[in-house]
C-alpha cells in the first residue's frame, strides 16, 4: 500500500482568503486538495462550483480532488474538467448512469473515483472496478463538515480493501467524513490510504496545519 494521502477538505478553510489558505495548506504538506462541490439538491447545502476551482488552480501544483455532490452530474463534468480537476468522484445515486458518467470522466483525461455514502454497499462498484481509480468512503453523510465519524464503515473500508487487492489495480481508497487525529489510525487500519479531513485540517488556523497534517499522517 503506498504512504497515506492527506487531502484537506476546503469547505473548513477561510471562504474569504481561499487562494492564501490553499498556498498555506499545500505547504503544511497537503498531498492533494479536496473539493466539495454541493448543489443543495443532492445535498442541502451550497458550496462552490467550477468558477471557484478555476480561480483556486494557480494557487498550487497539489492535484485536486474534487468530490461532486449534485444531481444530475453529467452535464457539469466537462466544465469541472476544464476548471482543473484532476481526479472528479461521483456518488452512483446522483445519475441514472454511474458507467457512462465514469466513461465520460476518463475521456475528459482525468481520474475516476465513485463515493458511497454510509448507507451504499460496496457491490454498487461491482461491475465498474476495471474503471475507477479511487473508491471514496463516506463516514459522514454527505453535505457539511465538522459531522461526527460513522464508525459502522469502518469495516466496509476493510471489505473494500479486500476487492482493491483481489482487483490487482491500483485504486485509491480514500475515506471522507469527521476523520480526525482520534480516529485516522483505526481509518488506516481498516484499509483506508488516503484521508480527507476538513475541521481536523484547518483548526487552530496556519501555524497549526503542519502539526494537524503530520498528526493525521502519522495516525
Ligand atoms: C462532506 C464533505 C467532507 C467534509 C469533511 O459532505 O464531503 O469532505 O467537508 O469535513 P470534516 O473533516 O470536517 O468532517
Ligand atoms: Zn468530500
Amino acid at each position: 500500500m503506498p504512504a497515506v494521502r492527506i487531502a484537506p477538505s476546503i469547505l473548513s478553510a477561510d471562504f474569504a482568503k481561499l487562494g492564501e489558505e490553499i498556498r498555506a495548506i499545500d505547504a503544511a504538506g497537503a498531498d492533494w486538495i479536496h473539493v466539495d462541490v454541493t448543489d443543495g439538491h443532492f445535498v442541502p447545502n451550497l458550496t462552490i462550483g467550477p468558477a471557484v476551482i478555476k480561480a483556486l488552480r494557480p494557487h498550487t501544483a497539489k492535484p485536486f480532488d474534487v468530490h461532486l455532490m449534485i444531481a444530475p452530474v453529467d452535464p457539469f463534468l466537462q466544465a469541472f474538467a476544464d476548471a482543473g480537476a484532476d481526479c472528479i468522484s461521483v456518488h452512483p445515486e446522483s445519475g441514472p448512469h454511474l458507467h457512462r458518467t465514469l466513461q465520460t470522466i476518463k475521456a475528459l483525461g482525468k481520474r475516476a473515483g465513485v463515493v458511497l455514502n454510509p448507507a451504499t454497499p460496496v457491490d454498487a462498484i461491482d461491475h465498474v472496478m476495471d474503471m475507477v481509480d479511487l473508491i471514496l468512503v463516506m463516514s459522514v453523510n454527505p453535505g457539511f463538515g465538522g459531522q461526527k465519524f460513522i464508525e459502522s464503515q469502518l469495516p466496509k473500508i476493510t471489505e473494500l480493501r479486500r476487492r482493491i487487492e483481489a482487483s490487482g489495480r491500483a485504486i485509491d481508497l480514500e475515506v471522507d467524513g469527521g476523520v480526525d487525529r482520534g480516529n485516522a489510525a483505526r481509518v488506516i487500519a481498516a484499509g483506508a490510504d488516503a484521508l480527507v479531513a476538513g475541521t481536523a485540517s484547518f483548526e487552530g488556523g496556519p501555524n497549526q496545519y503542519a502539526a494537524n497534517i503530520a498528526a493525521l499522517r502519522d495516525g
